[in-house]
């Protein structure tokens, strides 16, 4: 039974309710400051590759009216560039959160929203070829092959597929970084977060049976070596374990107040690592069984 106070102001008390129950996902949510270090994000991971993608449609992004989709465009940095470069394709940014420029943009560019990416709005074979990047925190891992799917079926036959991530795992690193990433990988598996992603992908275009020569590219960045991408990478790196600290202690696990400052001072006494993941493929016509 609920009280008076509570039929009055029912819609409050329910998404009070509601809140208590949300997942990680929830408090995960872009804020400003989360907007900004994506942003950052995007310039950073182009000088790490030198370039905006690795699949091979160079022709295609200059060829008229080819389509293209960035699914969880976020502030659609990626999508935004790209368009502007490629005046002759059409872009699509799809994401659950308007925080994409809605009124200056590209005129060869538009937004949907959406209520969630693993069921796109739009028609099988639309796209000739479909984006995603840094999902981590957006699929849960009960979503990542639903959400793949959804992304192989929105694609032209001989479109492609290309997916960017990085998983939480650190090269050289040493026994304290070790013991914090293990505990952050064991709450975030508890909480549905995927935290070793980039391997599933291939599999799960595989399992589609519609795609062909599956590629993974990776690129090893020192985070905080004496070159300048280093210094920004590690600027990078603290930012989003800042965020994630952050976004963890909203969810009810509270890691001790200078454990990421420890941990990152540790790694860059000892050159640590991080991996990029890029993962592309090409849709080809599916083959009959007889
Ligand atoms: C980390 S951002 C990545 C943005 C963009 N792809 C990029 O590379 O900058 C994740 C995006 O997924 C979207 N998203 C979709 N479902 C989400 C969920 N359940 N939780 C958090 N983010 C979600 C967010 O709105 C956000 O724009």
């Amino acid at each position: 039974m609920s009280t008076p106070m509570e039929r009055i102001f029912s819609h409050l008390f329910r998404s009070h309710r509601n809140r208590k129950n949300q997942s990680f996902h929830y408090f995960y949510l872009i804020n400003e400051d989360e907007i900004n270090r994506l942003q950052f994000q995007h310039y950073v991971y182009q000088q790490v590759w030198g370039s905006n993608f690795s699949a091979p449609v160079t022709e295609l992004l200059k060829t008229d009216g080819t389509r293209i989709l960035d699914v969880g465009c976020g502030p659609a940095t990626w999508l935004l560039e790209v368009a502007t470069e490629y005046k002759k394709s059409k872009f699509t940014g799809v994401d659950i959160k308007p925080i994409y420029p809605i009124h200056t943009k590209p005129c060869n560019v538009e937004f949907v929203q959406t209520e969630e990416l693993t069921r796109l709005p739009f028609e099988d074979n639309t796209f000739d070829y479909v984006f995603c990047r840094a999902m981590m925190f957006a699929f849960k891992i009960t979503d990542w092959e639903i959400a793949i799917k959804e992304i192989c079926r929105v694609c032209k036959v001989g479109g492609y597929v290309e997916f960017m991530e990085k998983d939480i795992v650190i090269e050289n690193e040493r026994e304290f970084t070790k013991k914090l990433r293990f505990r952050l990988i064991e709450e975030l598996v508890k909480k549905n977060v995927e935290p070793i992603i980039s391997p599933k992908i291939k599999d799960y275009i595989n399992k589609t049976n519609q795609f062909t020569s599956i590629k993974h590219e990776e690129k090893t960045v020192t985070i905080g070596g004496a070159d300048r991408l280093s210094k920004e990478y590690k600027e990078l790196f603290t930012w989003g374990a800042k965020n994630l600290k952050e976004a963890m202690k909203k969810s009810g696990f509270n890691l001790e107040s200078d454990s990421i400052e420890k941990s990152i001072k540790e790694i860059t006494d000892n050159y640590g690592c991080d991996k990029i993941h890029r993962i592309w493929a090409r849709k080809v016509p599916m083959v009959k069984a007889y």
